[in-house]
Protein backbone atom coordinates (compact mmCIF):
# COMPACT_ATOMS: atom_id res chain seq x y z
CA UNK A 1 0.00 0.00 0.00
CA UNK A 2 2.77 2.21 0.71
CA UNK A 3 3.64 1.80 -2.96
CA UNK A 4 1.66 3.87 -5.81
CA UNK A 5 0.53 1.63 -8.73
CA UNK A 6 2.27 2.66 -11.97
CA UNK A 7 0.43 4.70 -14.28
CA UNK A 8 -0.77 1.93 -17.27
CA UNK A 9 -2.50 2.79 -20.34
CA UNK A 10 -5.93 1.88 -20.55
CA UNK A 11 -6.44 -1.38 -21.09
CA UNK A 12 -6.98 -2.09 -24.88
CA UNK A 13 -10.73 -1.00 -24.92
CA UNK A 14 -11.95 -4.34 -23.41
CA UNK A 15 -13.38 -4.43 -19.74
CA UNK A 16 -12.50 -7.18 -17.36
CA UNK A 17 -16.51 -7.30 -16.20
CA UNK A 18 -17.00 -10.56 -15.62
CA UNK A 19 -13.74 -12.30 -16.42
CA UNK A 20 -11.96 -15.23 -13.69
CA UNK A 21 -8.80 -14.36 -12.41
CA UNK A 22 -6.69 -16.03 -10.22
CA UNK A 23 -4.98 -13.19 -7.75
CA UNK A 24 -2.66 -13.97 -4.61
CA UNK A 25 -4.34 -11.13 -2.68
CA UNK A 26 -1.84 -8.01 -0.98
CA UNK A 27 -2.68 -6.07 1.65
CA UNK A 28 -5.47 -4.70 2.95
CA UNK A 29 -7.05 -1.33 2.12
CA UNK A 30 -9.40 1.20 3.46
CA UNK A 31 -13.13 0.24 2.43
CA UNK A 32 -13.53 -3.61 2.95
CA UNK A 33 -11.08 -4.72 0.41
CA UNK A 34 -7.62 -6.35 -0.25
CA UNK A 35 -5.32 -5.10 -2.68
CA UNK A 36 -4.22 -7.39 -5.50
CA UNK A 37 -2.02 -6.81 -8.89
CA UNK A 38 -2.48 -8.11 -12.48
CA UNK A 39 -1.57 -7.62 -15.53
CA UNK A 40 0.09 -4.03 -14.36
CA UNK A 41 -3.36 -2.73 -12.78
CA UNK A 42 -4.85 -2.53 -9.06
CA UNK A 43 -7.85 -5.51 -8.38
CA UNK A 44 -9.67 -4.30 -5.20
CA UNK A 45 -10.97 -7.49 -3.72
CA UNK A 46 -13.45 -8.23 -1.47
CA UNK A 47 -14.13 -11.34 0.59
CA UNK A 48 -10.28 -12.49 0.50
CA UNK A 49 -8.11 -11.93 2.64
CA UNK A 50 -4.24 -11.26 2.66
CA UNK A 51 -1.98 -13.61 2.01
CA UNK A 52 -4.65 -15.83 0.35
CA UNK A 53 -4.83 -17.10 -3.69
CA UNK A 54 -8.10 -16.63 -4.76
CA UNK A 55 -10.22 -16.83 -8.05
CA UNK A 56 -11.81 -13.63 -7.95
CA UNK A 57 -14.53 -12.59 -10.65
CA UNK A 58 -14.95 -9.16 -12.08
CA UNK A 59 -17.52 -7.08 -10.67
CA UNK A 60 -16.78 -3.66 -12.07
CA UNK A 61 -14.27 -2.32 -14.60
CA UNK A 62 -14.39 1.57 -15.26
CA UNK A 63 -10.80 1.50 -17.44
CA UNK A 64 -8.41 2.90 -16.01
CA UNK A 65 -5.34 1.20 -13.64
CA UNK A 66 -7.86 -0.66 -11.10
CA UNK A 67 -10.89 -2.84 -11.39
CA UNK A 68 -13.13 -4.21 -8.52
CA UNK A 69 -13.22 -8.01 -7.85
CA UNK A 70 -15.34 -10.79 -5.62
CA UNK A 71 -13.76 -14.06 -4.00
CA UNK A 72 -15.86 -16.58 -5.63
CA UNK A 73 -13.54 -19.11 -4.71
CA UNK A 74 -10.55 -19.64 -2.25
CA UNK A 75 -7.54 -22.05 -3.55
CA UNK A 76 -5.37 -21.09 -1.00
CA UNK A 77 -7.26 -19.90 2.55
CA UNK A 78 -5.63 -17.44 5.18
CA UNK A 79 -5.48 -19.07 8.30
CA UNK A 80 -7.94 -15.81 9.74
CA UNK A 81 -10.51 -16.99 7.42
CA UNK A 82 -13.75 -18.26 9.29
CA UNK A 83 -17.33 -19.44 8.36
CA UNK A 84 -19.29 -16.45 7.51
CA UNK A 85 -22.09 -16.23 10.62
CA UNK A 86 -24.64 -14.75 8.28
CA UNK A 87 -26.14 -16.23 5.29
CA UNK A 88 -26.30 -13.03 3.37
CA UNK A 89 -23.24 -12.02 3.38
CA UNK A 90 -20.97 -13.73 0.18
CA UNK A 91 -20.33 -12.75 -3.01
CA UNK A 92 -23.22 -10.74 -4.71
CA UNK A 93 -24.62 -10.86 -1.35
CA UNK A 94 -25.69 -8.20 1.24
CA UNK A 95 -22.71 -5.47 0.92
CA UNK A 96 -23.07 -4.21 4.51
CA UNK A 97 -20.26 -6.75 6.77
CA UNK A 98 -17.29 -7.02 4.86
CA UNK A 99 -15.91 -9.25 7.31
CA UNK A 100 -18.05 -11.77 8.23
CA UNK A 101 -15.11 -14.57 6.44
CA UNK A 102 -12.66 -13.22 8.94
CA UNK A 103 -12.07 -14.10 12.51
CA UNK A 104 -12.44 -10.93 15.13
CA UNK A 105 -8.91 -10.91 16.01
CA UNK A 106 -8.28 -10.85 12.45
CA UNK A 107 -10.94 -8.00 11.38
CA UNK A 108 -8.93 -6.08 14.44
CA UNK A 109 -5.84 -6.05 12.81
CA UNK A 110 -7.39 -5.68 9.64
CA UNK A 111 -8.59 -2.01 10.84
CA UNK A 112 -5.60 -1.37 12.73
CA UNK A 113 -3.59 -1.81 9.72
CA UNK A 114 -5.69 0.34 7.58
CA UNK A 115 -6.20 3.31 10.51
CA UNK A 116 -2.26 3.44 10.42
CA UNK A 117 -1.68 3.34 7.09
CA UNK A 118 -4.06 6.29 6.85
CA UNK A 119 -2.50 8.07 9.12
CA UNK A 120 1.07 7.33 7.76
CA UNK A 121 -0.17 8.45 4.16
CA UNK A 122 -2.12 11.52 4.85
CA UNK A 123 -0.90 12.72 8.18
CA UNK A 124 2.76 11.66 7.40
CA UNK A 125 2.28 9.67 10.97
CA UNK A 126 3.86 6.12 11.87
CA UNK A 127 2.13 4.84 14.49
CA UNK A 128 1.52 1.51 16.37
CA UNK A 129 -2.48 0.97 16.26
CA UNK A 130 -4.22 -1.32 18.02
CA UNK A 131 -8.44 -1.35 17.60
CA UNK A 132 -10.29 -2.61 21.04
CA UNK A 133 -13.02 -4.58 21.23
CA UNK A 134 -16.03 -2.82 22.27
CA UNK A 135 -17.44 -5.75 24.34
CA UNK A 136 -16.01 -9.77 24.61
CA UNK A 137 -19.05 -10.60 22.36
CA UNK A 138 -19.06 -12.54 19.14
CA UNK A 139 -19.54 -9.86 17.09
CA UNK A 140 -22.85 -10.62 16.27
CA UNK A 141 -26.02 -8.77 17.53
CA UNK A 142 -24.31 -5.72 18.27
CA UNK A 143 -26.21 -2.83 15.65
CA UNK A 144 -28.92 -0.99 17.44
CA UNK A 145 -29.96 0.79 14.30
CA UNK A 146 -30.60 -0.97 10.82
CA UNK A 147 -32.01 1.07 7.80
CA UNK A 148 -33.24 -1.85 5.56
CA UNK A 149 -34.14 -0.87 1.58
CA UNK A 150 -37.13 -2.25 0.10
CA UNK A 151 -37.26 -3.87 -3.65
CA UNK A 152 -39.64 -2.65 -5.97
CA UNK A 153 -42.37 -5.31 -5.24
CA UNK A 154 -42.01 -4.34 -1.65
CA UNK A 155 -39.68 -6.95 -0.67
CA UNK A 156 -37.46 -6.26 2.66
CA UNK A 157 -33.70 -6.63 2.49
CA UNK A 158 -30.06 -4.74 2.31
CA UNK A 159 -28.18 -3.17 -0.21
CA UNK A 160 -25.81 -5.25 -2.61
CA UNK A 161 -21.88 -3.65 -2.30
CA UNK A 162 -21.91 -0.35 -4.57
CA UNK A 163 -25.50 -1.29 -5.51
CA UNK A 164 -29.21 -0.34 -5.48
CA UNK A 165 -30.12 -3.92 -5.70
CA UNK A 166 -31.63 -4.89 -2.92
CA UNK A 167 -31.48 -8.57 -1.25
CA UNK A 168 -34.34 -9.88 0.28
CA UNK A 169 -33.41 -10.88 3.59
CA UNK A 170 -35.24 -12.36 6.42
CA UNK A 171 -32.79 -11.51 9.55
CA UNK A 172 -29.57 -9.37 9.90
CA UNK A 173 -26.88 -11.19 12.43
CA UNK A 174 -25.42 -8.10 13.42
CA UNK A 175 -28.55 -6.67 13.93
CA UNK A 176 -29.37 -6.12 17.99
CA UNK A 177 -32.25 -8.28 19.08
CA UNK A 178 -35.48 -6.53 18.25
CA UNK A 179 -34.07 -4.97 15.33
CA UNK A 180 -32.09 -7.83 13.47
CA UNK A 181 -34.50 -10.52 14.39
CA UNK A 182 -37.50 -7.33 14.04
CA UNK A 183 -41.15 -8.89 13.49
CA UNK A 184 -41.41 -6.18 10.70
CA UNK A 185 -38.55 -8.28 8.38
CA UNK A 186 -40.95 -11.01 8.00
CA UNK A 187 -43.22 -8.94 5.64
CA UNK A 188 -43.32 -7.37 2.50
CA UNK A 189 -43.47 -3.64 2.65
CA UNK A 190 -45.39 -2.08 -0.63
CA UNK A 191 -44.88 1.25 -1.26
CA UNK A 192 -41.94 2.06 1.25
CA UNK A 193 -38.81 3.45 0.18
CA UNK A 194 -37.05 1.83 3.43
CA UNK A 195 -37.93 0.71 6.94
CA UNK A 196 -35.70 2.14 9.68
CA UNK A 197 -36.02 -0.09 12.98
CA UNK A 198 -34.10 1.07 16.22
CA UNK A 199 -33.84 0.06 19.97
CA UNK A 200 -33.58 1.73 23.05
CA UNK A 201 -31.85 0.61 26.46
CA UNK A 202 -35.33 -0.27 27.94
CA UNK A 203 -35.18 -2.91 24.86
CA UNK A 204 -38.13 -0.49 23.12
CA UNK A 205 -38.16 -0.72 19.32
CA UNK A 206 -39.25 2.13 16.76
CA UNK A 207 -40.09 1.40 13.08
CA UNK A 208 -40.12 4.20 10.78
CA UNK A 209 -41.13 3.85 7.15
CA UNK A 210 -39.35 5.61 4.65
CA UNK A 211 -41.68 6.87 1.63
CA UNK A 212 -40.62 8.62 -1.55
CA UNK A 213 -41.90 11.68 -2.09
CA UNK A 214 -42.27 11.59 -5.89
CA UNK A 215 -42.55 15.30 -6.41
CA UNK A 216 -39.22 17.01 -5.04
CA UNK A 217 -36.06 15.84 -5.25
CA UNK A 218 -32.94 16.91 -3.91
CA UNK A 219 -30.74 17.62 -6.89
CA UNK A 220 -26.74 17.82 -5.42
CA UNK A 221 -24.57 19.16 -7.89
CA UNK A 222 -22.46 16.06 -9.56
CA UNK A 223 -19.17 16.97 -7.89
CA UNK A 224 -16.23 15.12 -9.67
CA UNK A 225 -15.40 11.89 -8.86
CA UNK A 226 -18.95 11.15 -7.62
CA UNK A 227 -20.93 8.23 -9.09
CA UNK A 228 -23.88 9.16 -10.49
CA UNK A 229 -25.92 7.53 -8.00
CA UNK A 230 -25.02 10.39 -5.76
CA UNK A 231 -25.83 12.84 -8.15
CA UNK A 232 -29.56 13.19 -6.83
CA UNK A 233 -30.99 11.62 -3.62
CA UNK A 234 -34.59 11.49 -3.41
CA UNK A 235 -36.32 13.30 -0.43
CA UNK A 236 -38.37 11.21 1.74
CA UNK A 237 -41.31 11.46 3.90
CA UNK A 238 -41.05 9.72 7.78
CA UNK A 239 -43.69 8.34 9.16
CA UNK A 240 -43.34 6.25 12.60
CA UNK A 241 -45.08 2.71 12.36
CA UNK A 242 -44.77 1.70 15.92
CA UNK A 243 -42.68 2.18 19.22
CA UNK A 244 -42.56 5.15 21.76
CA UNK A 245 -41.97 8.71 20.89
CA UNK A 246 -38.80 8.70 22.35
CA UNK A 247 -35.68 6.03 22.77
CA UNK A 248 -33.77 6.38 25.99
CA UNK A 249 -30.44 5.63 26.59
CA UNK A 250 -28.00 5.83 29.93
CA UNK A 251 -24.77 7.04 29.88
CA UNK A 252 -21.88 7.94 32.76
CA UNK A 253 -25.53 7.32 35.14
CA UNK A 254 -27.14 10.23 33.06
CA UNK A 255 -30.68 9.37 31.02
CA UNK A 256 -30.76 10.78 27.16
CA UNK A 257 -33.67 10.45 25.18
CA UNK A 258 -33.89 10.87 21.52
CA UNK A 259 -36.43 11.10 19.02
CA UNK A 260 -36.97 8.13 16.62
CA UNK A 261 -35.12 8.81 13.71
CA UNK A 262 -32.27 10.68 15.97
CA UNK A 263 -28.84 10.04 15.52
CA UNK A 264 -27.61 7.79 18.71
CA UNK A 265 -24.31 5.49 18.44
CA UNK A 266 -25.08 2.07 17.43
CA UNK A 267 -22.96 -0.16 19.21
CA UNK A 268 -24.41 -0.68 22.89
CA UNK A 269 -21.43 0.23 24.69
CA UNK A 270 -20.06 2.81 22.28
CA UNK A 271 -21.58 5.89 24.26
CA UNK A 272 -19.87 4.76 27.66
CA UNK A 273 -16.87 3.82 26.12
CA UNK A 274 -16.56 7.10 24.27
CA UNK A 275 -17.43 9.68 27.00
CA UNK A 276 -14.86 7.62 29.44
CA UNK A 277 -12.22 8.08 26.16
CA UNK A 278 -12.95 11.67 25.58
CA UNK A 279 -13.06 12.77 29.60
CA UNK A 280 -10.03 10.98 30.24
CA UNK A 281 -8.14 12.96 27.51
CA UNK A 282 -9.78 16.14 27.78
CA UNK A 283 -9.50 16.14 32.08
CA UNK A 284 -11.90 18.44 32.10
CA UNK A 285 -11.88 21.12 35.76
CA UNK A 286 -14.51 23.10 37.53
CA UNK A 287 -14.39 26.50 35.82
CA UNK A 288 -13.32 25.86 32.30
CA UNK A 289 -15.35 26.50 28.81
CA UNK A 290 -15.39 23.44 26.26
CA UNK A 291 -16.80 23.48 23.00
CA UNK A 292 -18.49 20.23 22.08
CA UNK A 293 -18.78 20.30 17.74
CA UNK A 294 -20.99 17.90 15.83
CA UNK A 295 -23.04 17.69 19.43
CA UNK A 296 -26.03 15.78 18.29
CA UNK A 297 -28.25 15.37 21.09
CA UNK A 298 -25.71 16.37 23.71
CA UNK A 299 -23.73 13.20 24.68
CA UNK A 300 -20.56 14.72 25.14
CA UNK A 301 -22.36 18.36 25.96
CA UNK A 302 -23.66 16.75 29.15
CA UNK A 303 -20.30 14.93 30.64
CA UNK A 304 -17.76 17.84 29.73
CA UNK A 305 -20.52 19.84 31.71
CA UNK A 306 -20.86 17.57 34.83
CA UNK A 307 -17.30 17.99 35.07
CA UNK A 308 -16.83 22.05 34.61
CA UNK A 309 -19.83 22.83 36.80
CA UNK A 310 -19.67 26.02 38.92
CA UNK A 311 -18.31 28.77 36.56
CA UNK A 312 -17.70 26.44 33.82
CA UNK A 313 -19.24 26.12 30.57
CA UNK A 314 -19.78 24.11 27.17
CA UNK A 315 -21.22 24.90 24.11
CA UNK A 316 -22.47 22.11 21.46
CA UNK A 317 -22.82 23.35 17.49
CA UNK A 318 -25.25 21.33 15.71
CA UNK A 319 -26.87 21.63 12.50
CA UNK A 320 -30.00 18.83 12.96
CA UNK A 321 -33.47 21.06 14.59
CA UNK A 322 -34.32 17.87 15.65
CA UNK A 323 -30.77 16.84 17.63
CA UNK A 324 -30.76 20.62 19.32
CA UNK A 325 -34.65 19.87 20.46
CA UNK A 326 -33.32 16.98 22.51
CA UNK A 327 -30.18 18.02 23.78
CA UNK A 328 -32.18 21.11 25.46
CA UNK A 329 -34.24 18.38 27.17
CA UNK A 330 -31.00 16.16 27.65
CA UNK A 331 -28.95 19.05 29.29
CA UNK A 332 -32.21 20.73 30.89
CA UNK A 333 -30.52 19.96 34.55
CA UNK A 334 -27.30 21.57 33.22
CA UNK A 335 -27.13 24.99 33.77
CA UNK A 336 -23.66 24.78 32.79
CA UNK A 337 -24.57 23.51 29.27
CA UNK A 338 -26.36 24.59 25.84
CA UNK A 339 -26.59 22.71 22.36
CA UNK A 340 -26.97 25.69 19.60
CA UNK A 341 -28.53 24.96 16.15
CA UNK A 342 -25.46 26.36 13.68
CA UNK A 343 -23.49 24.33 10.92
CA UNK A 344 -20.13 23.64 12.37
CA UNK A 345 -17.47 26.51 10.07
CA UNK A 346 -15.03 28.59 10.82
CA UNK A 347 -17.39 31.20 11.19
CA UNK A 348 -19.48 29.81 13.99
CA UNK A 349 -16.56 27.66 15.98
CA UNK A 350 -14.74 31.18 16.10
CA UNK A 351 -18.28 32.79 16.92
CA UNK A 352 -18.61 30.21 19.67
CA UNK A 353 -15.18 30.71 21.24
CA UNK A 354 -14.85 34.17 21.27
CA UNK A 355 -18.36 34.42 23.00
CA UNK A 356 -16.51 31.51 25.17
CA UNK A 357 -13.52 33.85 26.46
CA UNK A 358 -10.74 31.57 27.30
CA UNK A 359 -11.46 28.12 25.72
CA UNK A 360 -10.13 24.99 26.85
CA UNK A 361 -11.21 22.26 25.35
CA UNK A 362 -12.95 21.31 22.29
CA UNK A 363 -14.62 17.87 21.16
CA UNK A 364 -15.44 16.94 17.76
CA UNK A 365 -17.44 14.65 16.33
CA UNK A 366 -18.39 14.99 12.58
CA UNK A 367 -19.69 13.35 9.96
CA UNK A 368 -17.54 11.09 7.91
CA UNK A 369 -16.51 13.52 5.87
CA UNK A 370 -14.42 14.85 8.87
CA UNK A 371 -14.13 18.73 9.86
CA UNK A 372 -12.16 20.19 7.29
CA UNK A 373 -9.20 22.40 6.89
CA UNK A 374 -11.18 25.36 8.05
CA UNK A 375 -13.00 24.37 10.75
CA UNK A 376 -9.76 22.70 12.16
CA UNK A 377 -7.77 26.40 11.61
CA UNK A 378 -10.69 28.02 13.60
CA UNK A 379 -10.64 25.46 16.34
CA UNK A 380 -6.64 25.87 16.84
CA UNK A 381 -7.17 29.56 16.98
CA UNK A 382 -9.07 29.45 19.64
CA UNK A 383 -6.00 28.23 21.36
CA UNK A 384 -7.91 25.24 23.28
CA UNK A 385 -5.07 23.18 25.54
CA UNK A 386 -7.01 20.18 24.20
CA UNK A 387 -9.03 18.75 21.19
CA UNK A 388 -10.11 15.63 21.07
CA UNK A 389 -11.41 14.20 17.96
CA UNK A 390 -13.79 11.63 17.36
CA UNK A 391 -13.81 9.96 14.24
CA UNK A 392 -15.67 7.49 11.73
CA UNK A 393 -13.74 8.01 8.97
CA UNK A 394 -10.30 6.98 9.90
CA UNK A 395 -9.15 8.72 6.30
CA UNK A 396 -10.85 12.03 6.82
CA UNK A 397 -9.40 11.90 10.79
CA UNK A 398 -6.00 11.38 9.18
CA UNK A 399 -6.22 14.63 6.67
CA UNK A 400 -7.44 16.80 9.64
CA UNK A 401 -4.81 15.82 11.77
CA UNK A 402 -2.32 17.06 9.34
CA UNK A 403 -3.50 20.12 9.07
CA UNK A 404 -2.84 20.34 13.11
CA UNK A 405 0.23 18.88 12.32
CA UNK A 406 1.24 21.36 10.18
CA UNK A 407 -0.25 24.32 12.38
CA UNK A 408 2.56 22.96 15.07
CA UNK A 409 0.12 20.90 17.18
CA UNK A 410 0.85 17.43 18.47
CA UNK A 411 -0.99 13.57 18.44
CA UNK A 412 -0.56 13.06 21.89
CA UNK A 413 -2.60 9.99 21.39
CA UNK A 414 -4.64 7.93 19.15
CA UNK A 415 -7.23 5.09 20.35
CA UNK A 416 -8.95 3.06 18.02
CA UNK A 417 -12.33 0.87 18.54
CA UNK A 418 -14.02 -1.42 16.87
CA UNK A 419 -17.55 0.07 17.46
CA UNK A 420 -18.64 -2.19 14.27
CA UNK A 421 -18.14 -5.66 14.28
CA UNK A 422 -18.07 -7.47 10.65
CA UNK A 423 -17.77 -4.18 8.73
CA UNK A 424 -14.57 -2.72 7.49
CA UNK A 425 -15.77 0.52 9.68
CA UNK A 426 -13.78 2.03 12.35
CA UNK A 427 -14.42 4.28 15.59
CA UNK A 428 -10.98 6.48 16.02
CA UNK A 429 -10.30 9.24 19.07
CA UNK A 430 -7.12 11.11 18.48
CA UNK A 431 -6.19 13.95 21.42
CA UNK A 432 -4.25 16.79 19.58
CA UNK A 433 -2.69 19.14 21.85
CA UNK A 434 -0.39 22.50 21.21
CA UNK A 435 2.79 21.19 20.62
CA UNK A 436 6.43 22.50 22.02
CA UNK A 437 7.46 24.32 18.81
CA UNK A 438 8.25 22.63 15.54
CA UNK A 439 5.61 20.02 13.79
CA UNK A 440 5.83 16.70 15.06
CA UNK A 441 7.94 14.41 13.05
CA UNK A 442 6.64 13.27 9.76
CA UNK A 443 7.49 10.46 7.53
CA UNK A 444 9.55 11.84 4.48
CA UNK A 445 7.45 11.81 1.36
CA UNK A 446 4.39 11.57 3.16
CA UNK A 447 1.41 13.09 0.73
CA UNK A 448 -0.11 16.34 1.59
CA UNK A 449 -3.85 16.23 1.17
CA UNK A 450 -4.77 18.84 -1.29
CA UNK A 451 -7.67 20.92 0.29
CA UNK A 452 -10.02 20.39 2.69
CA UNK A 453 -13.06 18.58 0.70
CA UNK A 454 -13.91 15.06 0.83
CA UNK A 455 -10.86 12.82 1.04
CA UNK A 456 -10.42 11.21 -1.94
CA UNK A 457 -11.85 7.48 -1.96
CA UNK A 458 -8.74 5.05 -1.80
CA UNK A 459 -9.11 4.06 -5.16
CA UNK A 460 -7.85 7.79 -5.85
CA UNK A 461 -4.32 7.37 -6.09
CA UNK A 462 -4.50 4.07 -8.30
CA UNK A 463 -6.32 6.58 -11.57
C1 LIG B 1 -21.42 11.33 14.48
S1 LIG B 1 -22.78 12.33 15.00
C2 LIG B 1 -22.22 12.76 16.61
C3 LIG B 1 -23.28 13.18 17.58
C4 LIG B 1 -22.87 13.19 19.06
N1 LIG B 1 -21.51 13.63 19.28
C5 LIG B 1 -23.08 11.83 19.69
O1 LIG B 1 -22.09 11.12 19.92
O2 LIG B 1 -24.24 11.44 19.92
C6 LIG B 1 -22.50 13.75 14.03
C7 LIG B 1 -23.50 14.87 14.24
O3 LIG B 1 -23.08 15.97 13.43
C8 LIG B 1 -24.21 16.61 12.92
N2 LIG B 1 -23.73 17.36 11.75
C9 LIG B 1 -23.40 16.88 10.53
N3 LIG B 1 -22.88 17.85 9.77
C10 LIG B 1 -22.90 18.97 10.52
C11 LIG B 1 -22.49 20.33 10.28
N4 LIG B 1 -21.96 20.69 9.13
N5 LIG B 1 -22.66 21.21 11.27
C12 LIG B 1 -23.18 20.83 12.46
N6 LIG B 1 -23.58 19.59 12.73
C13 LIG B 1 -23.45 18.67 11.78
C14 LIG B 1 -25.20 15.51 12.66
O4 LIG B 1 -26.52 16.01 12.65
C15 LIG B 1 -24.92 14.58 13.85
O5 LIG B 1 -25.76 14.89 14.93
Amino acid sequence: MEQRAQRQPEPAGESWLGRRLELLVGPVAHGGHCVARQDGRVVFVRHALPGETVLAEVTEDRGGSFCRADAVEVLQASPDRVERRCRYAHPGGCGGCDFQHVSLAAQRELKAAVVAEQLSRLAGLRLPVTVQPLDDGDGLGWRRRVRFAVGPAGEIGLRAHRSHAVVPISCCPIGAPGVGDATALQRDWPGLAELEVAVDDRGEVVELAHRLQRARHQHRGRRRGTPDRRAARPVLDTEQLSGPPELRYTVAGRGFAVRPSGFWQTHPRAAEVFTETVLRAADPQPGERALDLYAGSGLFTAVLAAAVAGTGRVLGLEADPGAVADAGANLALLPAAAVRRAPVDARSVSAAAGELGALDIVVLDPPRTGAGREVIAAILAAAPRVVVYVACDPAALARDVRFALDAGWQLDELRAFDAFPMTHHVECIAVLRPGSGGAQSLEAGADRPRDAGDVAPETARYK
